[in-house]
């Protein structure tokens, strides 16, 4: 089976990685900048942007592509999946007109409104800065202050917190184009990624991503420093009628683009913040998380190509998914500086890695060196029968490595989940 997996990063290495299990798999991948494992996986590589829609497309039909698995966001966002599709090529990832789930905050805002989906926090969309800095310097106590479109994950701020009004309003006033205000939401993140095929939907194991680049959850946020699950694939701060209520909500929405005459296939991710009146949805991807893919990958026991087939043919419901009951940690190594002013072009060494999973992120191969570029450079993934085991390992393989990148020791750390249950307590 001739396969073309779209984009570079450690999440879509995680991808590559799940499908190449099967022996039956063709890899062919697109992207940016030559990712030195998926390389290694693949049949051939194309570089090129990948946003490039055209080119990609050529590429596929070129090499005889049967089916394609989307990993970022942004090619959804460019109409990948239309023009595949158009050529009869079959997807995971949703067309755009559905992906704007992600791309499209008011949008989805607005759908779950319309569809009465629980969940929503309270939310104003304004068409403008103006109509956005009217309301915020109206307003009494915490605002959530927020892009429409895609940001990288760094395009939230929030006043009561990270700024002051003047700070918020200097914010609203950079941003092009309509603005979220909403409520800031109080209680603990956790991450649910399902596999949807238009109707069905299967959860995967819940994940807790940290955005914050140091330690204690401080400094500015990330594209996602790390993630941890535990070997139940539940989180001790969400109770199972909570999971329950978020994977309801995430049917829900499935339901409600259907109805939109849009019907959403790929992965749908659910970030979630678990507050004293349940969870409530921050925001939708349309694609796996990254860091979070390289969790669950890493424990899918299933065969993910033929995931892939039911996804694309709307046969989940009889499909049988299983995870091994492991806890994992994933450590992001990122250069110094990120992500305010990283710094790039130097060479790291890996040492002993003793048992993780290494996956390769921005970071390139030079003369047989590697070498960082200005995005997370690599993640480890230490996998284990408790958390404790498998974040030594993941902590044992990141500390392994010379040169100028760091990481976060605390993400995985029992000390750190004490704090989230601690936390969630307290609220409750
Ligand atoms: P996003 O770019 O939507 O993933 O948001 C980045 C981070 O901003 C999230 O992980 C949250 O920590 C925070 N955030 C976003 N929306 C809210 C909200 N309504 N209340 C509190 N925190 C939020
Ligand atoms: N880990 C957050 C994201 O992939 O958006």
């Amino acid at each position: 089976m001739k396969i073309l997996v779209v984009g570079g990063g450690g999440r879509e290495h995680a991808i590559a990685s799940a499908l190449a299990r099967n022996r039956k798999t063709e890899l062919y991948c697109v992207m940016a900048k030559k990712n030195p494992g998926i390389s290694k996986l693949a049949e051939k590589v194309l570089l090129c942007r990948e946003t490039d829609v055209p080119r990609i497309v050529a590429f596929a039909q070129e090499q005889g592509i049967e089916y394609a698995f989307i990993g970022p966001e942004s090619p959804l966002e460019a109409g990948i999946v239309d023009a595949l599709e158009s050529v009869n090529i079959r997807c995971v990832g949703p067309i755009k007109a559905a992906a704007r789930i992600e791309t499209d905050k008011g949008f989805c805002r607005q759908l779950m409104e319309e569809h009465q989906i629980e969940g929503c926090p309270k939310y104003r969309l304004c068409q403008d800065s103006a109509e956005a800095i009217a309301f915020i310097n109206d307003h009494d106590g915490d605002l959530v202050i927020k892009p429409i479109g895609l940001t990288g994950g760094k395009g939230v701020k929030i006043m009561g917190e990270q700024v002051d009004r003047a700070g918020a309003i200097a914010y609203a006033r950079q941003i092009q184009g309509p603005i979220i205000l909403e409520e800031r939401l109080v209680g603990e993140e956790f991450t649910l990624q399902a596999f949807v095929d238009g109707t069905h939907l299967i959860p995967m194991p819940l994940v807790q991503d940290h955005k914050r680049a140091f330690e204690g959850d401080t400094g500015p946020n990330t594209g996602g420093m790390g993630s941890y699950t535990l070997p139940d694939h539940m989180l001790p701060f969400v109770t199972k009628a909570e999971f329950t209520r978020a994977f309801g909500i995430m049917r829900a929405t499935v339901e409600a683009l259907a109805r939109t005459g849009h019907p959403y296939k790929g992965i749908l991710y659910g970030q979630f913040m678990n507050t004293v009146n349940g969870p409530k949805v921050i925001e939708f991807n349309a694609r796996f998380g990254d860091p979070e893919a390289m969790n669950v990958l890493s424990l899918l026991t299933s065969d993910l190509s033929e995931i892939m087939v039911r996804i694309t043919s709307g046969t989940l419901a009889s499909a049988h998914v299983t995870f091994e009951k492991k806890a994992t940690v994933c450590k992001y190594l990122v250069p110094d500086g990120y992500p305010d002013a990283p710094h790039a072009g130097d060479e790291i060494r890996i040492g002993n890695t003793n048992g993780a999973i290494t996956y390769y992120a921005n970071v390139e191969e030079r003369d047989g060196m590697l070498v960082t570029l200005t995005s997370r450079t690599l993640a480890f993934i230490g996998t284990g029968d408790t958390l404790e085991d498998a974040e030594r390992v993941a902590e044992q393989a990141a500390a392994s490595v010379k040169g100028p990148v760091r990481y976060r020791k605390d993400i995985g750390t029992g000390k750190l989940l004490s704090q989230r249950i601690r936390h969630m307590k307290e609220l409750r």
